[in-house]
Formats: C-alpha cells, sequence, structure tokens
C-alpha cells in the first residue's frame, strides 16, 4: 500500500460498512451525496471506479460520521423537540417498505411525517404536499387513515411516488414483492392522488379541486419544499428521463443545484392558496 493510501486508511465499502456499524447502502449514499470520496487502491481521488477498485477512506468516514454526532447536538442545542432527531429509529425503520423502493436524495423520515400529521390531523383528514417528491407524506398519511394529495413538478418523482401507492395484485409482482406486502398490511381504503404540476399555478389548484372527494377541502399541508442550491431533482435520475422518454421540466424546478444557492425561489405567481380549509406546515 502506497504511503497515501495507509495514511487516509483506505478500505472497500463493505469493511468499511462493517467497521462504522453501518450497510454498504449507507456508505454509497454518503458517497452520492459528497460526504465522502472515491479513491482507488493507490489513494487517488476518482469520480468512476473500474471494477473492484473502489476504496473509501476509514479516516475520512469516522470523520464525516463524528460532525454528523456532533450534528445531534447541535440539534438539542436549536431547541428542537428532542424526539424530532430521530437518531434511535434504525435504517430498515427508516426505509420501512415502500418507502425504500427506489432511491430519492433528501426524503423524509416517514416517523417524521408520522410525528407531525399524528399532532396536527386526524384519520379521515385530506392532507395535501406540494413538493411531495418520492412521496412519503402520501404513504404515511395513507397508512394514518388520511386522504393524500402530493404535487410535484418532477414526472419522474411522480411516478415514484405513483408505483408506492398503487395497490397490487401481489400475486404477480416479483422482485418487490416483499416492499409491497409489508405497505399492503398497513395501508387504508383512503385515497391517494399525484399530479404532476407546478405547484405554484392555478392550473394545479385546478387538478387539486379535482382529485378532492365530494364536498371535501383540504385540512392541511405538509411539505418540505425544495432545497435551494442543494439539489437537481431532474438530474437526481438523468437515466430514468433518458430511458422512458420523460419530458423534463427543469425551468420550472425551484432553486435547483445548478442555479446556485443564490437562485431563490420566485413570487408565487398563482392568485390566492390551495383549496385549503385550516393549516401548512413545512420544514
Ligand atoms: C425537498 S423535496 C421533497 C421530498 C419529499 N418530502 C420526500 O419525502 O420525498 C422537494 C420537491 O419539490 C419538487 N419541486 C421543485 N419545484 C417544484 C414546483 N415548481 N412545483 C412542484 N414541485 C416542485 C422537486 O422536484 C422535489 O421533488
Amino acid at each position: 500500500m502506497t504511503p497515501l493510501a495507509n495514511e487516509l486508511e483506505l478500505v472497500k465499502l463493505d469493511h468499511a460498512a462493517k467497521a462504522v456499524g453501518k450497510t454498504p447502502h449507507n456508505i454509497r449514499d454518503y458517497i452520492q451525496r459528497g460526504r465522502i470520496s472515491k479513491y482507488d487502491p493507490q489513494g487517488k481521488a476518482i469520480k468512476r471506479a473500474q471494477n473492484g477498485e473502489l476504496r473509501v477512506s476509514l479516516k475520512e468516514l469516522r470523520t464525516f460520521l463524528s460532525l454528523v454526532e456532533q450534528g445531534l447536538d447541535k440539534h438539542h442545542e436549536a431547541g428542537l423537540h428532542h424526539e424530532l432527531g430521530f437518531h434511535n429509529v434504525p435504517e430498515h425503520q427508516r426505509t420501512k417498505h415502500v418507502h425504500r423502493l427506489h432511491p430519492y436524495l433528501g426524503k423524509f423520515i416517514p416517523q417524521l411525517v408520522e410525528w407531525f400529521l399524528s399532532r396536527y390531523f386526524k384519520q379521515d383528514d385530506i392532507t395535501l404536499d406540494p413538493f411531495m417528491g418520492s412521496g412519503t407524506t402520501l404513504i404515511q398519511g395513507n397508512e394514518m387513515q388520511m386522504h393524500t394529495i402530493g404535487i410535484d413538478i418532477s414526472p419522474f418523482n411522480c411516478l415514484i411516488a405513483r408505483v408506492k401507492a398503487d395497490k397490487y395484485d401481489l400475486k404477480n409482482a416479483r422482485h418487490t414483492a416483499r416492499r409491497l406486502e409489508q405497505f399492503d398490511k398497513v395501508r387504508s381504503s383512503k385515497s391517494i392522488s399525484v399530479i404532476q404540476g407546478d405547484s405554484r399555478t392555478q392550473e394545479t389548484r385546478s387538478l387539486i379541486a379535482k382529485s378532492l372527494p365530494p364536498s371535501r377541502l383540504i385540512d392541511g399541508i405538509f411539505t418540505s419544499p425544495p432545497y435551494v442550491g442543494q439539489i437537481d431533482y431532474h438530474d437526481q435520475h438523468i437515466y430514468a428521463y433518458e430511458l422512458f422518454g420523460f419530458s423534463r421540466k427543469d425551468e420550472l424546478e425551484i432553486g435547483p443545484k445548478k442555479r446556485g444557492n443564490l437562485s431563490r425561489p420566485k413570487r408565487s405567481t398563482s392568485k390566492g392558496s390551495p383549496p385549503c380549509s385550516r393549516i401548512s406546515f413545512h420544514s
């Protein structure tokens, strides 16, 4: 091993996962989010790893994880409700049943959605998430006996959410059967609607109105708006747009990474708010 490789404590991904008590999936996620680098066996940082050459630095990984730990302290110092860290919720619960059907950067932990929905909504309420992303609010709300409506500008995010929300003939589902089965056991008969559109427009408001059960208004909004300058929600799944030929709506995406940190969202072009009777929450 080169001195540099020694210093970085380079190891294969599985080894790294074991050493820090995480899963290989977690480590890949840290790489994908740019939290730790990819190296070749000689200690050279690389963009693309050839077969079997991928190494990560245990030293870098431990530093990153200890920063995350310090984040926990910040969380307490910030005076947030102690339950809102969800640090004790194990990975398999954070990604339970359909929530891990497809990778999606920056999704809600379902337990966080559950925490808020159980306090501010009740069974049979209609919950709107105007920036639903991969649909965590929709699935969790349904599990809690609520009707849910979600909007997203990205056609592929809508597909992810629809695939999670759809009811299947489980005898025919194969690879994803186990997760679908787990959600099927807890899902309610309440409706889930996925709308592909720009949350800020009148056109989308009319689509929401059409998807409401008769004589009902939305009871509240629960959402996490796009993280300005952090993620490209279309580019994240670029392969899917190429494979399925989805039309891209990049120009309508709020605050994409490629427009940088300064790209603040434009003021809403829509007059008024969604057909909503009570309350709204966002992160
Ligand atoms: C922070 S993510 C939401 C993640 C979600 N809470 C989850 O658990 O998966 C914000 C979402 O807003 C969507 N978005 C960006 N601009 C939008 C717009 N103009 N109208 C509707 N959705 C938009 C992005 O595509 C992205 O999926």
